[in-house]
């Protein structure tokens, strides 16, 4: 597929998608939000695709849900397409996805971000919801990703001020996973992704499952999916291998299965 506003580069068994629409900062707009999911659906497709890496520029990750394309919108405009209801497919990717982000990570750029599995940071990123100062809130998932991310407390100073936290803050927060200088933030990115795309890909879609289940259920029941996913992966050649490479002390093989 040919693409106008992201660029997407195959590397061994992890992929990586980069935001390429630098005139506004990577703003997501209709078009950006098509292309993006659907490649993101078409790699996580592909079962040669083990983990899947979301970036932007030096700048912005993505300064933002576009702007100038909402602001003439009115309601019945929004209800009707279900403005931004795609990027829920985004979300429901199996494949693991990183977010690496540098510069500007605002509005739906931050909502994107808290979508994907892994969040890395740049030393110089800043987040926020800032949505509120142009008289909105948040409409990717934000008010409810980042106070699951973060807690109550700075999720309702984020999103009532509309005040960006930088790197440090963000992973003091719980927002990221670390903190990498700008300059090594893609080659560590690719490294992280390649570590995961190099495990068994249905045992590392069952990690993210039950992961991800943590916030849909009760303990009770987040034990018990875990439990059912745990029995399962006795399914899977790829314990066999994993645990036979660590009786023969050698590094396993996995074969994706
Ligand atoms: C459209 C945007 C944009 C955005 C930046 N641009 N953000 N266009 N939508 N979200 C454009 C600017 O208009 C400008 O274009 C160019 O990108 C460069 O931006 P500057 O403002 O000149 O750069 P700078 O001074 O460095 O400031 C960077 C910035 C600022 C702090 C990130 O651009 C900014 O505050 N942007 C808006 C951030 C924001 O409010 N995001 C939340 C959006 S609402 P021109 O053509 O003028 O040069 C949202 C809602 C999600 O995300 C849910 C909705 C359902």
């Amino acid at each position: 597929a040919s693409y106008e506003t992201i660029r997407v580069e195959r590397k061994g068994r992890s992929a990586l998608i980069t935001l390429d629409h630098p005139k506004a900062l990577n703003a997501l707009n209709l078009q950006v939000m098509d292309e993006v999911v659907t490649a993101a659906e078409a790699l996580d497709r592909d079962q040669g695709t083990g983990c899947i890496v979301l970036t932007g520029s030096d700048r912005a990750f993505a300064a933002g849900a576009d702007i100038k394309e909402m602001r003439p919108q009115g309601y019945m405009d929004m209800y009707l397409s279900d403005w931004f209801s795609a990027w829920d497919r985004f979300a429901q990717v199996r494949t693991p996805t990183i977010a690496a982000v540098a510069g500007h990570a605002l509005g739906g750029g931050c909502e994107l971000a808290m979508m994907c599995d892994i969040l890395l940071a740049a030393d110089t990123a800043v987040f926020g919801q800032p949505e509120i100062r142009l008289g909105v809130i948040p409409g990717i998932g934000g008010s409810q990703r980042l106070t699951r991310a973060i807690g109550k407390a700075k999720a309702m100073d984020l999103c009532l001020t509309g005040r960006t936290m930088d790197a440090d803050e963000a992973e003091r927060a719980g927002l990221v996973s670390r903190i990498i200088p700008a300059a090594d933030l893609l080659t560590e990115a690719v490294t992280v992704a390649e570590t995961v795309a190099a495990m068994s890909a249905p045992v590392a879609m069952m990690a993210k499952e039950a992961v991800n289940r943590a916030f849909e259920t009760t303990l009770t029941e987040g034990i018990r999916f875990e439990r059912r996913l745990f029995h399962a992966v006795f399914a899977t050649a790829d314990q066999k291998e994993g645990m036979t490479a660590f009786t023969e002390k050698r590094p396993p093989v996995f074969t994706h299965r």
